[in-house]
């Protein structure tokens, strides 16, 4: 692909992202995200703000630093003294760039700058002619530039070419453009600037109106080379263009949009996680990033995949880092699809009988959870497992637990122990520990309880939760595990299975009538 279909990918996920409530990323988290990002392959990343806070200064001065392919960046107003603490903060990088910016908008030179459409050129020229005292990269951005008068544009345009800046930035700043008016804004100006051809025209797009990629892709097409852009499209209120939406939008569509950016795209989900582990999770539905981007739900959808993926699938889950297509089941799925879950989840040998088993619980899940994700299906599965390989001497029948305030808490509980059934009711300091003292009651035993832990195993308050047992009983140790929608049943279990996985670890070292004996004895 000849270098005139580049597309050079600017990230601004720790400067223009980080403005986004509840971003802020600590010095930590931008060194991991900057690793991830170089490895990604993206050609610039504004790292900060350097004049904002110490802190920004910091972090730009520490990314740069640690770079081996992208070439940082900071953010400077039109002024001396923000575009000093940016070469200080990247001086230490090879190549860097300096990025200063001013409004070019009559709203903004009005009531935000004060400064007649005269005195902003003269700022363009002081600001942009000073930043080339430290580098030859000098980007420059007309702030709300889509709402600025187009002939006054194309002057301010041509003055920061001719002082030395070599890219040209055209920010939708408050999300206000379309594809048309921005492809008749980045056209114009391609028509109407004599020296554009000495710098690179960019775009940078707000999503205020859910158009910031569709807006940044009309640009490209119009002859833009840089996209300014986030990941998972964090920013100021509705945020930015997404980068992973960009770059597989180009990838996908490349009979449209031929062009080529140095992404490598299967390390996208990497990026999204270590971002939205920073920041704040990601949608359910996010495009390419989000938990559902290649989940199909319903059953015709489902059919459709296991014939032939590309019925339903544009682009593979493995092009963006995700390893298996998450088939959502819900309670309409049938055995096949579950089966072929199975499949994708690893469990590739297990009988028809632990399959038959883990499809009835899955169904009864299935009728109390909207969605049934992969991390259900797994744990539902390994449950079916621990009670498919061992002949349990000890199984719960029914649970009943009054829990809340005022009254004390009390389980009543009927178990199998060793073909027996048992009943017991025990009041307890909370209702786990009443229904540990009736596991106690019901089968006397002598062990410590070492570990109780709970885990939700998916999001939500329908979610499964896994309950981790550890008891100890002279020196021998066990764990049991048991999910359920129902965190007691969970922990009823999990105790109950770690007792079984005992007997069997005594029954090794003690004949099996001495355990008989000693059941029987109760
Ligand atoms: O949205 C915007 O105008 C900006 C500039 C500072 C580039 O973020
Ligand atoms: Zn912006």
């Amino acid at each position: 692909m000849a270098d005139k279909d580049r597309v050079f990918i600017f990230d601004t996920t720790m400067r223009d992202g980080e403005q986004s409530p509840g971003a802020s990323m600590s010095l930590e988290e931008k060194i991991q995200i900057a690793r991830v990002f170089d490895e990604l392959g993206i050609d610039i990343i504004e790292a900060g703000f350097p004049i904002a806070s110490p802190g920004d200064f910091e972090a730009v001065s520490e990314v740069s630093k640690i770079l081996k392919n992208s070439i940082p960046a900071g953010l400077s107003r039109a002024s001396k003294k923000d575009i000093d603490a940016c070469h200080e903060a990247l001086k230490a990088a090879p190549r860097f760039r300096i990025h200063t910016f001013i409004s070019t908008s009559p709203l903004h030179m009005k009531h935000k700058l004060n400064k007649t459409p005269e005195q902003v050129l003269d700022a363009i020229k002081e600001s942009v002619t000073y930043a080339r005292n430290f580098t030859d990269d000098v980007e420059w951005s007309c702030e709300d530039g889509t709402r600025t008068d187009m002939d006054y544009m194309c002057k301010t345009v041509e003055l920061a070419i001719n002082c030395g800046a070599k890219t040209i930035n055209i920010p939708d700043t408050v999300g206000y453009t379309t594809p048309s008016e921005y492809i008749k804004i980045i056209t114009t100006l391609k028509n109407k600037v004599p020296n554009i051809d000495n710098a690179i025209l960019s775009v940078h797009c707000h999503n205020d109106l859910g158009l910031g990629v569709a807006n940044s892709l009309a640009g490209v097409s119009a002859g833009a080379r840089q996209v300014e852009c986030t990941i998972n499209g964090i920013g100021e209120r509705a945020g930015n263009a997404a980068l992973e939406e960009i770059v597989m939008a180009i990838r996908t569509r490349n009979d449209l949009m031929p062009y080529s950016t140095g992404i490598k795209t299967e390390l996208l989900s990497k990026a999204s996680k270590v971002v939205s582990n920073a920041t704040f999770p990601v949608q359910f539905n996010k495009a390419i990033v989000g938990k559902n981007a290649f989940a199909h739900e319903a059953g015709i959808h489902q059919d459709g995949m296991l014939k032939n993926r590309e019925t339903y699938e544009i682009m593979t889950p493995e092009s963006v880092g995700v390893k298996k297509t998450s088939l959502v089941m819900g309670k309409h799925s049938g055995r096949h699809a579950f089966k072929e879950k199975l499949n994708d989840l690893g469990y590739a040998d297990i009988t028809d009988d632990v399959i038959q088993t883990a499809f009835g619980k899955f169904k009864i899940l299935a009728d109390k959870k909207k969605h049934v994700y992969d991390d259900d299906i797994m744990a539902l599965v390994d449950d079916s497992l621990i009670t498919d390989n061992q002949i349990n001497a000890i199984s719960l029948k029914s649970l009943k637990v009054f829990a809340g305030t005022g009254e004390p808490q009390k389980a009543e509980m009927t178990l199998d122990v060793y073909g027996k059934v048992k009943q017991a009711t025990e009041i307890g300091d909370g209702p786990v520990d009443a229904i540990f003292k009736c596991i106690k009651v019901l089968y006397p035993h002598d062990v410590k309880l070492q570990l109780y832990q709970v885990h939700a195993v998916t999001e939500g308050t329908d979610a499964q939760a896994t309950v981790s047992v550890r008891i100890e009983e002279k020196g021998k140790t066990t764990v049991g595990q048991a999910a359920d929608t129902d965190t007691l049943v969970a922990s009823a279990n999990a105790y109950i299975n770690a007792l079984n996985k005992m007997i069997i670890k005594r029954d090794k070292t003690a004949p099996m009538e001495q355990e008989n004996q000693k059941v029987r004895g109760i």
